[in-house]
């Protein structure tokens, strides 16, 4: 629930008028009214409600599909009703599903005679839940004929800091350990010189992730798999370890843009990709998928047989019921695309995001992570002490940036790195297929005009490191950083950044409206540590 009773507003509903019948009824804003109104009266209410929002193609935060064709967008209509789990009422719309499986274990590379096989989701955090699941059971049976202690001994994962947050949530649901591997201020991916130092018997997978969401870079994949490998050669007496890649960016991008590029079920050590459709995959939210190279990779207790919508269906979703539109408008694209159609689409993307970044480099004042020309995603942070080209030192920061650049409708967000570089802010533009030549052009002539106002400006707002800004994808939840704060008294493996206390410290100070939660979980016991 966003909000609730709590922070409900002294006004209860608004009336709304203008010359109609429904003049001087109220808009429920916590109740139903008690009378119904006219539908177009409803819609237009409800058109007026949104007419305050961003703009989505100006949208540079999200990765999320903001353009499909009207064609996709009538199919897609005329399939809402359609539910997705009742296979035997709509089994041309499962057979569309299951050739969006198959189209995906071709693009990755699944090995021609392997029993794949693969679902549909809502997205790519329940693609990554399934995922993690599967590797958590298989690893729990393994375990179990290898007289390990399953019971009292927790498992745990591990990935790099960059991961996203569905990863976190999948070890506070599913009782994992989540093992994060900092991330440094020279490389945002995952470290293959420690990766190992994290894994033990205990270990269901690592997660490699195929474009983080902190700044597009891609996981080295294949060195990966080449240290899996040796691991498994030298503990063959241990549970099998494997690699599950998280591909909610790339998994759509990179086989099109570097199809040469060995990331996916060409290596041997990687056992399901999951992926976002709504993101490369060109769809609008929300679908997702996910791939296992094998069905010996997806237990068989994780495999549901239902029967009473008719027939027998097979089920291993998370969720049950929900509309096969998105389904639909996937299969349009891979229909209508093709690989020329994606690669092209992409490339273009690609094109425009590497100009946007030569654009900003040029500018002299900021530093690069990503220049979006593999991703084509733009990561940047300000120059220490950066100055303008005729001298002119900054004194603002990437907040008052985005503001600026909020001024021209343009969202761009700010955010601090995660753990290992948390004390740099990076800014993120995200190109998607319907950012054209035009519009990065807009949005470069702005990006010049804002840092020049940016230069006279006499009142700036933002202090340095005010916490994340925009829409952002990372985050701790409570519940962990309360084990970080409990663990760093142990000594044991996870230690609280200095950015998590700063969190902390900001909650017990009372500057944040999640004051009485982090004082209900954490305060009592803790707060002399953290002064
Ligand atoms: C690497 C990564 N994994 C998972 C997700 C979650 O994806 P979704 O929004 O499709 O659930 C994201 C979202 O941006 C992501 O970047």
């Amino acid at each position: 629930m966003l909000y609730g009773e709590k922070n409900k507003e002294k006004l209860r509903s608004m009336a709304f008028g203008y010359g109609s019948k429904e003049k001087g009824s109220v808009i429920p804003k916590y109740r139903l009214n008690e009378e119904s109104i006219d539908a177009e009266a409803a819609k237009a209410l409800i058109e007026n409600q949104l007419l305050d929002e961003g703009n989505s193609r100006l949208n540079m935060a999200t990765f999320c599909q903001t353009y499909m064709e009207k064609q996709a967008v009538e199919l897609m209509s005329e399939t809402l009703d359609k539910n997705a789990i009742d296979k035997s009422e709509y089994p041309q719309t499962a057979e569309l599903e299951n050739r969006c499986v198959n189209i995906l274990a071709h693009l990755w590379n699944a090995p021609k005679k392997s029993d794949y096989l693969g679902t549909s989701t809502v997205g790519s955090s329940e693609a990554c839940m399934l995922a993690g699941m599967a590797m958590k059971f298989r690893w729990r049976n393994q375990a179990r004929e290898k007289g390990m202690d399953v019971l009292t001994h927790k498992p745990n994962l591990v990935i790099s800091a960059a991961y996203q947050i569905c990863w976190e949530k999948f070890c506070v649901y599913w009782d994992v350990d989540l093992r994060v591997i900092p991330v440094t201020r020279k490389s945002l991916t995952l470290d293959l010189d420690h990766v190992m130092d994290y894994v033990d018997e205990y270990t269901i997978g690592i997660v490699g992730i195929q474009g983080t969401t902190y700044s597009g870079e891609y996981d080295d994949i294949k060195g990966l798999n080449a240290l899996v490998d040796k691991y498994n050669k030298a503990h063959s007496d241990r549970p099998e370890l494997v690699i599950h890649i998280d591909g909610a960016c790339g998994g759509m991008f990179t086989p099109f843009t570097e199809p040469d590029l060995e990331w996916d079920f060409r290596l041997p050590n990687v056992v399901s990709i999951s992926t976002s459709g709504h993101k490369y995959g060109l769809t609008y939210p929300g679908v997702g998928w996910v791939v296992w190279r094998d069905r010996k990779y997806l237990p068989e207790e994780l495999i549901f047989e239902v029967s009473y919508l008719g027939g027998h269906m097979p089920t291993m979703a998370i969720n049950f019921s929900r509309s096969a539109s998105q389904i639909v408008g996937q299969y349009y694209n891979f229909l209508r695309f093709g690989r020329q159609g994606y690669s092209h689409i992409h490339l273009k993307t690609q094109e425009i995001s590497s100009v946007i970044g030569d654009r900003i480099e040029h500018t002299g004042l900021f530093e690069l992570y990503n220049h979006g020309s593999r991703m084509p995603i733009v990561c940047y942070k300000l120059k220490e002490k950066a100055k303008y080209k005729d001298g002119t030192p900054v004194v603002w920061n990437l907040y008052d940036l985005s503001d600026r650049l909020r001024m021209h409708g343009w969202q761009v967000p700010t955010y601090p790195l995660p753990d290992g570089a948390e004390e740099v802010t990076v800014q993120r533009i995200v190109c998607r297929a319907d950012l054209t030549f035009n519009l990065a052009e807009a949005f470069v002539t702005d990006f010049r005009e804002c840092l020049e106002d940016l230069k006279h400006a006499h009142v700036l707002c933002n202090e340095e490191k005010r916490g994340s800004y925009g829409f952002t994808h990372g985050g701790h939840s409570l519940g962990l950083i309360k084990k970080m704060v409990e663990e760093a008294d142990t000594g044991k493996l996870f230690q609280p950044t200095e950015s998590t206390k700063q969190l902390v410290k900001k909650a017990i100070e009372g500057a944040s409206a999640i004051q009485d939660e982090f004082q209900e979980l954490i305060l009592t016991e803790k707060q002399h540590d953290l002064k």
